[in-house]
């Protein structure tokens, strides 16, 4: 019978192996900290989405994947949630910067400094990503 680190390890290197957003319905993990529902960002679309220790973040939703990046884009302070978000990029509302929503990287001037994407984990009906690690 597996115990509960030998299935959180199994997690991990699923999610290591490149599935992107991984769904479980196992017992919630403690460093997990929700952001959203799923069902609250559409396919193709945005939701900013705040959470402590962290900057505001943009969780967004690929035909049924999820991403989460910085929301703030790294040429200005334009917040890529009220961006144009097509295929897996998204375009700054303020110049047209646009970066990868599975990298972080971007893809047109002026942007070209990349943007954070973390790790999402879904959770039941819910989008979560990990704390922070701890300030040492
Ligand atoms: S603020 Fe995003 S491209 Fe300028």
């Amino acid at each position: 019978m597996a115990s509960l680190q030998n299935v959180r390890s199994f997690v991990t290197l699923v999610t290591i192996a490149g599935s992107r957003s991984f769904s479980t319905n196992l017992m919630p993990r403690s460093d997990l900290v929700p952001l959203c529902k799923t069902a609250d960002v559409a396919p193709g679309s945005v939701k900013r989405a705040d959470a402590p220790g962290f900057p505001p973040l943009a969780v967004f939703n690929l035909a049924g994947s999820f991403y989460v990046t910085d929301d703030t884009c790294t040429h200005g302070q334009a917040s890529l949630s009220e961006g144009y978000v097509e295929e897996s990029q998204v375009e700054c509302p303020w110049h047209g910067g646009r970066f990868c929503l599975r990298t972080g990287q971007p893809l047109a001037f002026p942007a070209v400094e990349p943007i954070r994407d973390y790790p999402d984990t879904i959770v039941g009906d819910e989008v979560c990503i990990s704390e922070p690690p701890s300030e040492s």
